[in-house]
């Protein structure tokens, strides 16, 4: 069975999509099915695992597979060991959807049971082919994060060393309490993990150290800087990468701590 994991914060530019196409590579390289779904809208993660444009996903994306309750017919296939759930801009038509029933394409299509459990319903299909489910959240507390939160058994709280980023802390540790309440997965949050962290600047340094003063028990010992070969992921993917060593490098350390947090 499947452990779903969430990658999230409603704070823009943390490294969400970055560490989910990461942790993807990196399960996958170590012989592990792995199943990425993209809930943003802004399709970054797709176009990072396909290389293509998200608009070549339009009418085959994680909209459609939840509007269709159908997830085989969606499936991108990236590489041996793992498949896509692709987004493209439309997503952002999925609380319209939600709320009238009304599809971008003026069709009527309804679901049955909780709008939150969208996801976490269709996933089900799926969740005895895969040993993990990654999942990308837009940076928004919108319909599609809380459907993210209400599938996963585990969340990933991104935290970018930024006084904003630290405001965001408390509400989207509410939100997971919530997707814990109204869900069936037990969702709790699985680490913390402090990134995009500036070596040169004191104010990131202070904001990594307090967020681990609040949750000593949370935090990834891994602290991810900012370098270039990881920016430059967007560039150039994963396949035929000359610096993809050197982007994975810090990511290494985390994906051990990870995986010993989420194991049985
Ligand atoms: N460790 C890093 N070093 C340098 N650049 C990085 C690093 N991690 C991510 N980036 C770059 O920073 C930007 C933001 O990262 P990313 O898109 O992964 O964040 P996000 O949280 O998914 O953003 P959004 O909230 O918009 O979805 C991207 O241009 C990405 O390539
Ligand atoms: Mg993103």
């Amino acid at each position: 069975m499947a452990k779903t994991i969430t990658m999230g914060i409603q704070k823009g530019g943390c490294g969400k999509s970055t560490t989910t196409g990461i942790l993807a590579h990196l399960m996958k390289e170590n012989d592990y099915r792995v199943l990425v779904i993209d809930m943003d809208s802004q399709g970054n993660l797709t176009e990072l695992l396909s290389g293509m444009s998200s608009n070549e996903f339009i009418g085959k994306s994680v909209l459609e597979a939840m509007q269709q309750n159908n997830v085989h017919d969606y499936l991108y296939k990236v590489e041996e060991n793992l498949d896509l759930l692709p987004a493209n801009n439309f997503l952002a038509t999925f609380a319209r959807w939600m709320y009238t029933s009304k599809t971008y394409s003026g069709d009527t299509i309804s679901f049955s049971g909780s709008p939150t459990l969208i996801l976490d319903n269709l996933l089900d299909q799926v969740r005895d082919e895969y040993d993990f489910i990654l999942i990308d959240t837009p940076p928004s507390l919108s319909e599609q994060t809380t459907n993210a939160l209400c599938a996963s058994e585990f969340v990933v709280v991104m935290y970018e060393c930024s006084n904003w980023c630290y405001s965001a802390i408390p509400n989207f540790m509410d939100s997971i309490e919530s997707a814990f309440e109204i869900g069936k997965r037990k969702t709790e949050a699985i680490g913390i993990l402090r990134t995009m962290n500036d070596v040169r600047r004191s104010d990131s340094k202070a904001f990594n150290e307090i967020i681990a003063e609040d949750f000593p028990n949370l935090v990834f010992e891994t602290v991810i800087t900012r370098k270039a070969p990881v920016g430059r992921l967007s560039l150039y993917g994963f396949k035929e990468n000359k610096e993809l060593k050197k982007a994975l490098e810090q990511y290494l350390h985390f994906y051990e701590e990870l995986m010993e947090r989420v194991k049985d």
